[in-house]
C-alpha cells in the first residue's frame, strides 16, 4: 500500500491541480518538451490517482469492520430474544467519518494527512451506535461484545457512571476486530458507542446545539439540558427498577412450561 502523504486540496481539486500544471508546463516550454511535460502531468495524475485508491480501499476496510461489529450485535439481539423474548437493542446504525472531518481531527493533532496517520490517531473512522432501551442492557451487550475472543479492547470511556460536565451520558469503547480479505487478514478500529433511547434522545438535542452559533440565552439552555440530562438518567434508572420487579413478578413456571416456552422463544427469533 502506499503511504505517501498527500493534502486534502489534491484530492478535491484535481481538475485545478491539472489545470496548474498545464500552465506552468506552458510556461517553461523553453526547457521542457511538451511531451516531457504531458508525461509529468500523467505521472503526477496516475500517483495522485493511486493515493485516492489507497485511500478509499482503506475506507473500504473500516466499512467492512464495522459491518462486522454490526452482525456480532444482530446475533446477540437474536439470541437474547430466543432466551428473554425481549430485544435488549432498540436500534444500531453506523456511520464512517467523512474526510473533511478526518482531516479536521488529523490537523487538530498535528499529525499528517496519511494512511498511516489516520490508522494512528483516528480510532473512530469507524463508528457504531447501539441504542438500548435500559442501562443494564448496555453493560450486558458490552461484555458480551468484549468478551469474544476475536475482539480486542483498545480503550473504554464509561460516560454513565461518570457523565460529562454538560449531561452526556453514554458508554463508549474502542474494539479492534479481524477482518479477512481475500488476500489478508486486517485488524481494524471501530468505536462503539452504547446508550438507552432516553440518553440517544438528549445527545441527538445537544447535538443540535454544538453546531448552533451565538446561541442569545447559551448558559440558561445549557444549565436546562444538564437538568435535562439528571432527569432522564432517574427515569432510566426507575424504569430499570421497575422492570425488574415486573420480572420478579411472574409465576414460577412448570418444566413443561418451560419448554413450550423455549419452543416457541425460539420460533419467533428465527423468525
Ligand atoms: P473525539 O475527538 O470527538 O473522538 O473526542 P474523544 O476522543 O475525547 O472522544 P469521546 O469518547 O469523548 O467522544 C466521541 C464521540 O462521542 C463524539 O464524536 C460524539 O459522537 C460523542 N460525544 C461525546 N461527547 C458528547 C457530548 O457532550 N454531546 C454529544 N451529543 N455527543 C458527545
Ligand atoms: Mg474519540
Amino acid at each position: 500500500m502506499n503511504n505517501n502523504q498527500f493534502d486534502m486540496n489534491d484530492t478535491v481539486q484535481i481538475d485545478q491541480w491539472i489545470q496548474n500544471t498545464i500552465n506552468n508546463a506552458q510556461s517553461s516550454d523553453l526547457i521542457v518538451p511538451a511531451s516531457v511535460a504531458v508525461s509529468r502531468i500523467y505521472d503526477k495524475t496516475k500517483q495522485l490517482m493511486e493515493t485516492i485508491v489507497d485511500y478509499k480501499e482503506l475506507m473500504m476496510m473500516y466499512a467492512c469492520a464495522m459491518k462486522e461489529i454490526n452482525t456480532k450485535f444482530d446475533v446477540l439481539n437474536t439470541e437474547f430474544k430466543a432466551r428473554y423474548q425481549r430485544n435488549p437493542i432498540n436500534s444500531v446504525s453506523t456511520r464512517l467519518k467523512k474526510t473533511a472531518s478526518i482531516a479536521e481531527k488529523l490537523a487538530k493533532k498535528n499529525a499528517p494527512f496519511s494512511l498511516e496517520g489516520i490508522r494512528q490517531h483516528i480510532h473512530d473512522v469507524a463508528g457504531i451506535r447501539v441504542v438500548c432501551s435500559y442501562i443494564d442492557d448496555i453493560y450486558t451487550l458490552a461484555d458480551a461484545l468484549i468478551g469474544q475472543d476475536d475482539i480486542t479492547l483498545i480503550e473504554k470511556k464509561d460516560y454513565i457512571l461518570s457523565p460529562k460536565p454538560n449531561g452526556y451520558r453514554s458508554l463508549h469503547l474502542i474494539v479492534s476486530v479481524p477482518v479477512f480479505f481475500s488476500d489478508q487478514k486486517r485488524n481494524m478500529e471501530v468505536e462503539v458507542q452504547i446508550r438507552t433511547i432516553a440518553m440517544d434522545f438528549w445527545a441527538s438535542l445537544d447535538h443540535q446545539l454544538k453546531y448552533k452559533q451565538n446561541v442569545p440565552n447559551q448558559q440558561e439552555i445549557t444549565d436546562k439540558l444538564k437538568h435535562c440530562a439528571d432527569v432522564i438518567h432517574q427515569t432510566d434508572i426507575t424504569m430499570q427498577n421497575l422492570r425488574h420487579q415486573i420480572e420478579d413478578m411472574a409465576d414460577v413456571p412448570t418444566e413443561d412450561d418451560i419448554l413450550v416456552e423455549k419452543l416457541s422463544r425460539l420460533d419467533i427469533a428465527i423468525g
